[in-house]
């Protein structure tokens, strides 16, 4: 067991914005900083850190804690797993109780097998630093191939000796059972005996995002023995999938490379272990590997998590291409800005980085990259150019990718492009696409009339609602003023044990305008005082306030206090038991209202442009808003859900 101490050092230390920003790029928002919420997928940002509490919330999903709550959620960790987290990166030495043999055998089977990762890897270091055969053998094939001392280091290089079974013996004289090391993929076992999987090869560990080693490229020395021509011997061999590795959702070099790919708002996509660390070493350092496989969505939302734009570089020759363009689709779904550079014949980003320097190779990047779309046109069309039939099939394949591009503007662009570049009328082109975007609609979205019907029975009726002010009130008049009432009513009292009630709301409306000015000045004037660090009961003071609407807003709505409008509830059939309702429920349920109820707005804004976009023929622009229509619709129903449960707990 971990001691309470060290617990305590550790949540003392882990600094919020220190720990997200491993996983989340973050921008500043005034005091806070914000981000594309880790925990579900979104294209505006509605994760929130901040700094000054040590704490972290996403009002798009709800998720939110410290600094040990988001690493367990994002990594998947138990509690003492989170802390051993972090206090690895904090350099926190742990202080432990006394551990029963019995507690010791159901350690977690992962922390398990990382640390046997761990040990390999430092096994493997140190018989290329400090053996005859790993100087000889290992260190001066990385230093023939121009690696420096520090960058051996950094990217934990070693070498597996030649032998049957050296690791596998230390590895057991230390501790480590056979059982561990055969599941960690560094054992194999043949007729009953064991040997170490990777033999006489320069070992490259393979890392996590977080930097843990998770498994490992071996690749054989050109300067070994030859080598039997009946035994295949690959150029590279790798762990095969484990517990900790599985190989679609890693890439190589990530750790290293994200604090730079996060600041240089790209990521270098390349093809081997060696073209990361030759790139590297020359500065370049936003780079990662695919490591010789397509690339896979996994991948690319790994990417994702720190930047929208991504550089392919590959080789130039037909297999780089192919390479290449395997991955196209993909990182066009996810969303990402793609370009591509290719090297010349024969050259991969390692021996040209060596050959032309940093400075040459950024060049080279700079004025070579190509859109990636329109590269895959011209290359397409040139191969098939008098063949009608294969043309078509081309075309085809363009449009397809094409339609993987979800802006709009976007790909009304590509399309006038790939038109001139296939050299057919650009009409044809938007059919096809048009074609193959409402399939996708259709197949990936289920479109619930019902519950369409619903929603705009609805809105309807909430427009119609006859009281005559309403007419007069700009939407959302109500739902925003019973915030402010509860804001003014219970703003200092407890949330929850991290916040109050006037601490929570203003937490939620970060990113949210009021339509109602008067209104819109109070919350600000709490998000003011709470970034200023002042009492926010301040804000109440009327002394304090200089503008008059403001004034008379805040004495009328002090003056008559906050009650939950039971014609909602009775328009809703819900029945309200006041035994249940606290002021804690009374501020959710205000939120949850005024979420719903812009909900309400933005797909009433959508019905309106779904029936211009319908009568102007402007078939794009009504799909797109049907899509987005279907999205919001999901996020309504959730919150009724939700509203249903907060007023009736049981
Ligand atoms: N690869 C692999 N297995 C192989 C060959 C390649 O896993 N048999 C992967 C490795 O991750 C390798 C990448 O594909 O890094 C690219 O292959 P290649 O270009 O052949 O290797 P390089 O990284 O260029 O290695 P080197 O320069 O040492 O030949
Ligand atoms: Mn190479």
């Amino acid at each position: 067991m971990i001691t309470r101490d060290t617990i305590a050092k550790i949540l003392d230390t882990a600094q919020i914005e220190d720990v997200v920003r491993d996983f989340v790029n973050l921008k500043k928002a005034g005091s806070l900083l914000k981000g594309n919420c880790p925990f579900h997928q979104e294209k505006t940002p509605s994760f929130v850190v901040n700094p000054n509490k040590n704490i972290f919330k996403c009002f798009g999903c709800g998720k939110g804690g410290d600094s040990v709550s988001f690493i367990m959620e994002h990594e998947k960790f138990n509690f003492p797993e989170a802390l051993r987290y972090l206090a690895n990166k904090y350099h926190i030495e742990i202080e432990e109780t006394q551990v029963s043999n019995e507690d010791k055998q159901v350690q977690d089977e992962k922390e398990s097998l990382l640390i046997a990762l761990n040990y390999a890897a430092k096994f493997y270091q140190t018989q290329l630093t400090e053996t005859e055969d790993g100087k000889a053998i290992g260190l001066s094939y990385f230093k023939e191939r121009g690696f420096l001392d520090d960058t051996i280091n950094t990217f934990q290089l070693g070498y597996s000796p030649d032998s049957y079974d050296t690791f596998y013996k230390q590895a057991v004289k230390d501790g480590y059972s056979e059982e561990m090391l055969l599941k960690a993929g560094l054992i194999k076992e043949k007729n009953g005996k064991h040997y170490d999987f990777f033999r006489d090869r320069v070992m490259f560990p393979i890392f996590n995002v977080s930097g843990k080693v998770v498994a490992f490229g071996g690749r054989m020395l050109k300067s070994g023995k030859t080598d039997n021509p009946n035994v295949y011997n690959p150029k590279y061999i790798n762990t095969a999938e484990t517990d900790v590795y599985h190989k679609s959702q890693v890439l190589y070099g990530i750790s290293h490379a994200k604090a730079e790919i996060r600041k240089h708002d790209v990521c270098y996509l390349v093809e081997g272990y060696t073209d990361v660390i030759s790139l590297y070493q020359a500065g370049i350092k936003n780079v990662v590997a695919s490591s010789g496989t397509a690339l896979t969505k996994e991948q690319v939302q790994l990417i994702k998590r720190f930047t929208q734009n991504m550089v392919i570089l590959y080789d130039g020759d037909a297999a780089g291409v192919k390479a290449a363009l395997r991955g196209l689709d993909i990182v066009l779904e996810q969303g990402l800005n793609v370009k591509l550079v290719l090297l010349p014949d024969s050259e991969d980003p390692d021996s040209f980085v060596k050959k032309n320097g940093t400075d040459a190779t950024l060049d080279f990047i700079q004025k070579k990259q190509q859109d990636f779309i329109l590269f895959k046109a011209t290359q397409g069309i040139e191969e098939v150019k008098n063949d009608p039939v294969k043309k078509a099939e081309v075309i085809k394949d363009i449009v397809e990718s094409i339609a993987k591009v979800d802006d709009n503007i976007k790909r009304q662009l590509y399309i006038k492009h790939c038109a001139d570049i296939v050299e057919v009328p650009e009409n044809i082109l938007v059919n096809e696409t048009n074609k193959i975007r409402t399939q996708q609609f259709k197949k990936s979205k289920e479109f619930n009339q019902e519950d369409a019907t619903a929603i705009n029975e609805y809105v309807k009726t909430d427009v119609d609602h006859s009281q005559p002010e309403v007419s007069k009130t700009p939407p959302l008049y109500h739902q925003e003023k019973d915030i402010i009432r509860v804001l003014l009513e219970h703003g200092d009292q407890e949330m929850n044990e991290k916040e109050s009630v006037a601490e929570h709301i203003i937490f939620e409306l970060v990113d949210v305008e009021f339509k109602t000015e008067v209104f819109g000045k109070i919350i600000k004037l709490y998000m003011d005082a709470y970034t200023d660090e002042t009492p926010l009961e301040e804000v109440k003071n009327l002394n304090n306030i200089r503008e008059n609407d403001v004034k008379d807003c805040l004495v009328e709505l002090m003056s008559s206090p906050y009650e939950l409008s039971p014609n909602w509830f009775a328009k809703h059939e819900i029945v309200v038991k006041d035994a249940n309702r606290t002021y804690k429920t009374d501020v959710i349920s205000v939120m949850q209202r005024f979420r719903y109820f812009k909900m309400m707005e933005a797909i009433k804004i959508l019905d309106e442009k779904i029936k211009t976009a319908d009568q102007s023929g402007n078939f794009e622009e009504m799909i797109a808003s049907i899509m987005k229509k279907m999205e919001l619709m999901e996020v309504r129903k959730q919150l009724a859900k939700e509203i249903q449960t907060v007023i009736h707990p049981h």
